[in-house]
């Protein structure tokens, strides 16, 4: 399956991992060190995730949203994690992929890889009732403008 060609758009970076607790409650946290793998796998650094990590030593079940602040799209992508140990030759290769985050990229404990199964995209209810991605990248682009500490009147 090429869950990801052409359409895991992450740029946003920002992920929301959603785990489930062993009283079956959910976990979601959110983690900026996404890299795309491959086609069929997404990865982030585990740095200072326990529950994510200890839920999915007892259940690797895992879901992963991407959303596009801007243009109210994203993709959310569901499978089976595994965790990749610091010191395994095989957490050396891919760590690498994590250069660009400088420093923080010494903090990865361990990797989590999602083996995506089901990827589906995400889109606003706004697009329903004839948004256009260019208004609403408008509209929000001014509203985080807005609400920045130095915006005028803050
Ligand atoms: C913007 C942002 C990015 C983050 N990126 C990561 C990350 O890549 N890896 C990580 O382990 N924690 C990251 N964190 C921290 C975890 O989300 C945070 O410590 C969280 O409480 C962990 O919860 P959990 O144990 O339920 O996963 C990030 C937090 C924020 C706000």
């Amino acid at each position: 399956m090429s869950a990801l060609r052409g359409k895991a758009d992450i740029a946003q970076k920002l992920g929301f991992v959603a785990t489930v607790c062993d009283d079956g409650s959910p976990n979601l946290s959110p983690k900026g060190t996404m890299v795309v793998l491959d086609d069929d796998h997404i990865m982030f650094g585990e740095i200072r995730s326990p529950n994510t990590i200890r839920n999915l030593r007892a259940n690797p079940a895992m879901e992963i949203n991407f959303v596009d602040p801007f243009s109210r799209t994203g993709y959310r992508f569901k499978g089976e994690a595994r965790i990749i140990e610091r010191g395994l030759d095989e957490f050396e290769a891919l760590h690498t992929r994590f250069e660009p985050w400088g420093a923080l990229a010494a903090e990865i404990n361990c990797i989590v890889a999602l083996r995506v199964v089901r990827a589906l995209p995400l889109t606003s209810p706004a697009y329903d009732m004839g948004k256009t991605e260019a208004e609403l990248r408008e509209t929000w682009m001014a509203h985080f403008v807005a609400i920045q500490p130095n915006a005028c009147g803050r």
